[in-house]
């Protein structure tokens, strides 16, 4: 049976490191008179010795205390004929140092908080070896309060790790915590894929790819992609300036700018990167200049107006006639940009480019619209609505992807050589990264001139004509799909928890992966399903892509009706009510052209036109 006292330094150090150190700690015992005292219990008290040099030579805290060696000795002997209370304990970290040293010896001590001064241990070593345990029960106590109290006085610390848990739990407290799925697509077989969110491989479709044609496995582009891999390695090996230019990015640059006949193209890392690092380049340089910002627009256009930190206005989504409002406000020889997307990445909404351009040149300003979602999609060539709409140079900077409908990664913005040249000259977010790869330059020039040629063509249509057939079937089938003249039919859920749960069983019981968009990316109130069909889905494949969303419905006992409408009430622009019913009439909506609904007549006119035909 042994005392046991704690070590105000050992108590410190974690038990593992302890026993791996035993044998130096050891060699140290004669100069600790809390270890000798232990030693002398184990080993008889004829081998009890104390040390008569001096205290500071044995214990830097005994000596700070001023103890002198009787005092050591007449404790140790006065500890002697003390023995407390036992029972086995676990080996803890600060556990006794007699313990430490001998394994079979078990004591019950108080424990004592770290952090408390070596004073109050030596106090309570006298306390201990007198047997006066309630007492120091007392005095530790004592000193847990002291010690709170004088942490309350403390300037507190941020806690990042609580802070950063916080802001998770807020999330999926909300249901807007974002869990990926695992998704391996099958190159050649795409939209055929591979699920692996579960840890067991499932067969999936998948149904929201951004990847819209296909182009990613496009024979020419994997061609392309395996040839410059081959010759130029993986790496870029710099950024433009330092080792990072190559012939394949001016060629890839020579290739955008020829699409959207402009002077000049610049690429960058992603299209995120074009529109933050340009709209932040020129709100910096143009001296006080004013942004006009589409309310609808997407988070790099808006970070990159608010990196600027220029003064913003924001127009109502699509609305020409606000953006004129707002810019009548502003001195006309003041420079200003306005900023819009054409194809609306969530809502299919696609914008009355035409007219927002020509008010915005009513008063001097720029455009700058982001092609994202229509660049290799609309178009003769696919240089995006501009194309399709004939006016391309009402456009004065485009942005645009090559990770969507071309298939790769990395963004780009065309515009006039000077415009570029001044960008290029000055966006950070330009000059400090290393530049793309020769792998992704390749491809992505080889998938521009595909979609540039007949197989684009071919392609877009049979996009278009995949996307009429899926959004009709829903929407006949009384599933909530949102009415949108783009090829993005947004299906209407509203409420996160339940597109969660609704993306969740397409995929589980119907082998469908449709993503779930919530909070941020939407409004809340405005969650949905995202459905992109690409023209490689089957006429089967959509059918039974409709018959299992049905199905999910039912299961979750949600209505199934053709009458209630996702459409707005009345049309942004002109404000005449608009609902399915009238979408269908033989009368248009509005003789307007840039009302956002009339262009869906004309979707509903094609489809009556070809079902009356194909009948
Ligand atoms: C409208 C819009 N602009 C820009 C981007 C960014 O493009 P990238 O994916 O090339 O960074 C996106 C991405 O989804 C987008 O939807």
């Amino acid at each position: 049976m042994s005392t046991a006292l704690r070590c105000p330094f050992l108590s410190r150090i974690p038990v593992n490191q302890v026993k791996k150190t035993a044998s130096q700690l050891m060699s140290y015992a004669e100069r600790c008179p809390v270890m000798v005292h232990a030693m002398s219990y184990m080993n008889g008290p004829d081998m009890m010795t104390v040390t008569d040099e001096p205290l500071e030579k044995q214990c830097p805290f005994f000596a700070k205390e001023g103890l002198t060696v009787s005092d050591v000795k007449s404790h140790i002997s006065s500890l002697k004929d003390v023995a407390p209370k036992t029972e086995k304990t676990a080996p803890t970290a600060d556990m006794p140092v007699a313990k430490a040293t001998a394994a079979e010896a078990t004591v019950t001590a108080p424990k004592y908080p770290s952090g408390i001064s070596v004073e109050k241990t030596l106090e309570k070593i006298k306390l201990w070896g007198k047997g006066a345990e309630e007492e120091m029960k007392v005095k530790v106590e004592e000193e847990v309060q002291e010690k709170e109290a004088t942490e309350a006085q403390q300037p507190k610390l941020f806690d990042y790790e609580d802070f950063f848990g916080a802001q998770i739990d807020r999330k999926k407290s909300d249901h807007t915590y974002r869990v990926f799925k695992k998704v391996m697509r099958r190159g050649r077989e795409f939209p055929y894929a591979e699920d692996h969110s579960t840890g067991k491989k499932r067969d999936i479709t998948v149904w929201c790819s951004n990847d819209y044609l296909g182009m990613s496995w496009h024979p020419k582009v994997m061609n392309a992609v395996s040839e410059a891999l081959k010759n130029h390695g993986a790496g870029a090996g710099g950024t433009r300036n330092i080792s990072g230019n190559s012939p394949l990015h001016e060629g890839l640059e020579a290739e955008i700018a020829s699409l959207h006949e402009k002077e000049a193209a610049l690429v960058f890392t992603s299209c995120y990167v074009a529109n933050d690092t340009s709209l932040c380049t020129l709100g910096q340089t143009i001296p006080g200049v004013h942004m006009f910002s589409d309310a609808g627009n997407h988070a790099s256009l808006i970070q990159g107006i608010r990196n600027s930190r220029v003064p913003k206005h924001i127009f109502r989504h699509n609305d020409p006639l606000h953006l004129e409002e707002l810019l009548r406000k502003v001195d006309s020889g003041t420079p200003k940009i306005v900023v819009f997307e054409t194809v609306h990445s969530m809502t299919g909404d696609i914008s009355p480019l035409s007219e927002l351009c020509d008010v915005a040149h009513k008063y001097g300003a720029l455009t700058f619209v982001d092609e994202v979602h229509a660049v290799g999609l609309y178009g003769d060539q696919g240089a995006g609505v501009g194309q399709r709409d004939g006016c391309m140079d009402k456009i004065d900077i485009i942005s645009g992807t090559l990770g969507k409908a071309f298939g790769n990664v990395g963004g780009y913005i065309a515009s006039t050589s000077r415009t570029v040249d001044m960008i290029r000259s000055y966006g950070s977010g330009f000059i400090f990264t290393t530049s793309l790869p020769p792998t992704t330059l390749a491809g992505a020039r080889a998938s521009i001139q595909v979609l540039r040629g007949e197989e684009g063509k071919h392609l877009r249509e049979k996009h278009q004509s995949n996307v009429r057939y899926l959004r009709q079937n829903l929407i006949e089938a009384g599933i909530p799909a949102i009415h949108s003249p783009s090829h993005i039919i947004p299906i209407h859920v509203g409420d996160a928890a339940l597109c969660t749960h609704l993306s969740a069983e397409l995929m589980n019981k119907h082998d469908i992966y449709v993503q779930a968009i919530n909070y941020p990316t939407v409004a809340r109130g405005s969650e949905r399903l995202r459905v992109a069909p690409t023209p490689h889905h089957t006429k089967a494949m959509m059918d039974y892509f409709v018959s299992s969303v049905i199905r999910v419905w039912s299961d979750n006992g949600l209505e199934l009706s053709r009458e209630r409408s996702v459409c707005p009430d009345e049309c942004e622009v002109c404000n005449k009510p608009l609902g399915i019913q009238i979408l269908q009439a033989e009368e248009k909506v509005c003789g307007r052209s840039n009302c956002t609904y009339a262009s869906l007549q004309d979707i509903f006119f094609t489809d009556n036109r070809r079902a009356v035909a194909m009948a």
